[in-house]
């Protein structure tokens, strides 16, 4: 047995956000139990309150040789559970180096850092530390991401009129010429970050950076991701980066680590900044197999009030039973209790018995109960994952980021998706719904959404595509002196 000092140390700093927080904190998992990493797991002070908050002390105790620690984000105190502007946060991210750096100096000597945030990767090679990037959203949507500098190379991006942004041009133009991806990809299927017609965008500028970041600097890319989901668009980028390797899905994968769930102390260690509400659960049992659509848009997607109201009578009107998930922060008007506040009365009355309206739940044993037969998704990458690996179709209604691109693989390339048009019109919402948990249509998406999971399945099987990219990555790159 290694003694703490001879035991790797991973340092992880996942970008301050919970769709990126839940994957990096399976894999820091994954790198203690399976290959005795000790790991000190970098929050922001902002988020370290966030779970505090939702769960007490007990989720930031940390177990032997598995520590955590808190930095300043850099934006100014916010309401203490509000989620916080993803704009400002983006932008903010450089004023954390001299923290880290701090940080670092005083923890027990590092191995590896690994992070989604370009300065930490900068930070962590200036120290000599070997910097590994764990991209936790789709490759497909890295790949898109890193043709926006050839967009704005070609005059294409920022566009030229806000009219662009409106009357088609999104729709009508392709880009045939990116590798790995199909010929008819077009604009609206590129991440949100190129619908903009400033030529001096913040977020723009910080994505350009960091994609140059990721090609350049990290010893080796991770994706959140498995081979045959993505086998050609990770080709096609295997030669375009450092040594990439695909280990996921990490639910599934951490689903075979009896140590990583076998305590009381490692179950509480939390990724879930809000607290989770478990009455869902029990709402769900005796439903009939395949009777209840899921519809939940993440952790940072607003609506607007008029949006959720169409999407309430939507789902009212497909008769259909559904648990829907509705942030307090959910609605980008008002504050409190949205869910009484502005969702109809008709529509509470209307829906009695066969809704169920929570703010936060948990998401994996809801998609992996029998009786949820689809996903309303916003199409956010650990949504998709977790749906396909659990079998269950998905209606695709992205908003932002990498939504749109993961929306056209569910929908075109894996055929586990149907669309729904981003301004969310009752009858729209209505005819989907009963599609997918009834039409041909939806007969033919379950079909492939079991074979996907299937898929899934076998690569998180220990010795599996995924394990064994998992093995690569420990022996070749982060247990290797610099
Ligand atoms: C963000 C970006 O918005 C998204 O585009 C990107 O792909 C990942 O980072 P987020 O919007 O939060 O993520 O969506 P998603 O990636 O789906 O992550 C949400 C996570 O919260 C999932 O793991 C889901 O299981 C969890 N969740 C969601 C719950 O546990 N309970 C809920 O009620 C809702």
């Amino acid at each position: 047995m290694a003694t703490a000092e001879q035991r790797p140390h991973a340092v992880f700093f996942p970008f301050p956000a919970q769709g990126h927080i839940k994957p990096a904190l399976q894999l820091a998992k994954l790198l203690h139990h399976c290959h005795g990493f000790q790991v000190t797991f970098v929050h922001t002070e902002h988020n370290r309150r966030r779970l505090l908050r939702s769960h007490g002390h007990a989720a930031l105790a940390g177990i032997p040789g598995f520590q955590y620690a808190a930095l300043p984000d850099g934006l100014p105190p916010s309401e203490v559970d509000a989620s916080q502007d993803m704009r400002a946060l983006l932008c903010s991210m450089e004023t954390l180096i001299p923290h880290f750096r701090r940080l670092v100096s005083d923890l027990p000597p590092v191995a590896c850092v690994i992070s989604d945030i370009e300065h930490i990767l900068y930070a962590a090679k200036e120290m000599g530390l070997p910097g590994v990037t764990l991209w936790t959203t789709s490759a497909c949507s890295f790949m898109a991401c890193q043709q926006c500098q050839p967009l704005v190379d070609m005059g294409i991006v920022p566009f030229k009129e806000p009219e662009q942004l409106r009357n088609g041009y999104l729709d009508d133009t392709v880009l045939d010429w990116v590798p790995g991806m199909p010929k008819d990809i077009r604009l609206r299927d590129f991440p949100s970050f190129i619908r903009t017609t400033d030529s001096d965008d913040a977020v723009l500028k910080v994505l350009l950076r960091s994609m140059a970041c990721h090609r350049t600097t990290p010893s080796a890319v991770i994706f959140h991701t498995f081979d045959e989901l993505e086998q050609e668009v990770i080709a096609a980028m295997s030669t375009i980066l450092p040594p990439i390797y695909a280990v996921g899905p990490l639910p599934l994968l951490l689903s075979h680590v009896p140590a990583a769930a076998g305590s009381a102390a490692t179950d509480k260690m939390e990724s879930n900044l809000s607290r989770e509400n478990n009455t869902c659960l029990e709402w769900l049992e005796g439903k009939r197999p395949g009777s209840v659509v899921y519809v939940s848009f993440g952790s940072i997607t607003t609506l607007t009030n008029e949006q959720l109201v169409e999407l309430a009578w939507g789902l009212a009107n497909s008769k259909k039973e559904f648990i829907w998930v509705i942030r307090d922060d959910q609605v980008n008007t008002g504050a409190g209790d949205p869910a009484a506040a502005v969702l109809p009365s008709e529509f509470l009355e209307e829906t009695k018995g066969r809704s169920h309206v929570t703010s936060w739940c948990p998401q994996e044993a809801v998609l992996r109960h029998d009786a949820v037969g689809a996903f309303l998704t916003h199409c956010g990458w650990n949504s998709v994952l977790e749906s396909i690996s659990a079998g269950v179709p998905m209606l695709c209604c992205p908003s932002a980021a990498d939504q749109y691109t993961n929306r056209r693989y569910l929908c075109s390339e894996w055929r586990v998706g149907l669309e729904i048009s981003a301004n969310v019109e009752r009858d729209e919402v209505r005819a989907a719904v009963v599609e997918i948990m009834e039409g041909d249509k939806g007969k033919e998406m379950k079909r492939m959404a079991m074979e996907w999971k299937e898929k899934a399945t076998v690569a998180a099987l220990p010795g599996g595509p995924s394990w064994v990219n998992l093995e690569k990555v420990v022996n070749e790159v982060l247990t290797v002196s610099p």
